[in-house]
């Protein structure tokens, strides 16, 4: 592969300095991989990281010669664009690595580099990646999907590897499904977590009342969650077979909010089956989930 240092730790291009390509680059540097980071705008970025910049519109960086693998760290929708402009530069070799982070995605966003003959594929940290600052430390332990070419494939289990990430292969047309998991678990809890927090608003705590009141809940909710997982964790009225309980939830909730809880009803249901529920109770359950609240009721209305 080109671009190896010494130490056998390709040289790392980034092409997308923002949250996941800044954190992936400081994590791989502190890993001891040469990394070369680029942008379309300067930006301070955490030492001993140094940034290029240069046109969206015509890559590529000067430093790609150099790089063993190029990641494109941009956002999902903007990766066969970039894969577009590199292929139109003929500067990708082929004993060069081509990686992006997507999770929806697989070696197919890559598509236009297919000419290059360069190994394609994807490497997705499955952690959330807010601050730089902390991914290294945020990505030792996490798992990451890895798919593509199979050199790629070698390559970001290698790079994964070095970071502390746990890598496992996924098939290319599993990703989407994948990535909505990953959905669910990181970004829709937090969702979640700020619906419940409107509607302790409603019910007269402030703001930050809410999130007070809520923190040792979710805490309690979280720990259970780690130790036992899903099945195992999941209490409350769904579980309980409280139908009347249920039924006046919704009777109080926005249209919005009814049709949530409900969705989310019929998959606490189907844990709750698991958990073994009877079938009467299981089939109360959804009836009381299935039941539609006459209007007037609804949340925000005077009753
Ligand atoms: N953040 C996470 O938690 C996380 C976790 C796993 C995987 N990922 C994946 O990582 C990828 C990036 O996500 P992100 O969260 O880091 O997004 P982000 O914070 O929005 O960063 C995207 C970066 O790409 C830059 N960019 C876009 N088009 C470009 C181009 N043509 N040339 C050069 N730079 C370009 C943007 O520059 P401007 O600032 O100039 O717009 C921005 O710095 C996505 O595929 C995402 O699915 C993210």
């Amino acid at each position: 592969m080109g671009g190896e240092r010494l130490n056998d730790r390709p040289t790392v291009g980034i092409i997308g300095p923002g949250r996941a390509g800044v954190g992936l680059a400081l994590a791989l540097a502190l890993a001891g991989h040469e990394v070369l980071l680029y942008g379309r705008r300067k930006k301070a970025v955490p030492e001993p990281l140094t940034l290029t910049v240069g046109p969206a519109d015509s890559p590529p960086p000067a430093w790609i010669a150099q790089a063993g693998v190029v990641i494109l760290a941009v956002r999902d929708d903007a990766i066969r664009f970039l894969a577009e402009s590199l292929a139109r530069t003929g500067a990708v070799r082929p004993d060069q690595v081509v990686l992006h982070l997507s999770g929806a995605q697989g070696q197919e966003a890559l598509a236009p580099l297919l000419s290059s003959r360069a190994a394609l594929g994807s490497l997705h940290p499955l952690q959330t990646i807010a601050a730089a600052e902390r991914a290294p430390e945020r990505l030792k332990g996490a798992w990451a999907a890895v798919e593509g070419m199979p050199r790629a494939v070698q390559a970001a289990e290698g790079l994964a590897r070095a970071l502390g990430l746990r890598p496992f292969h996924i098939p290319s047309e599993a990703k989407p499904i994948y990535h909505a998991g990953a959905v669910f678990a990181s970004n829709y809890f937090v969702v979640v977590e700020a619906v419940a927090q409107r509607l302790l608003r409603l019910a007269g705590l402030s703001d930050a009342e809410a999130w007070q009141a809520l923190r040792p809940l979710v805490a309690g909710t979280f720990d259970n969650l780690t130790g036992q997982g899903p099945l195992a964790a999941l209490t409350g009225p769904v579980a309980r077979g409280d139908t009347a309980t249920l039924r006046r939830h919704i009777e109080r909730l926005s249209r919005d909010d009814a049709l949530l809880y409900r969705a989310l009803g019929r998959a606490a249901l189907e844990l709750a089956r698991e958990q073994g529920m009877d079938e009467t109770t299981a089939l109360a359950v959804a009836d009381a989930l299935a039941t539609d609240p006459p209007p007037v009721l609804r949340q925000g209305a005077r009753t």
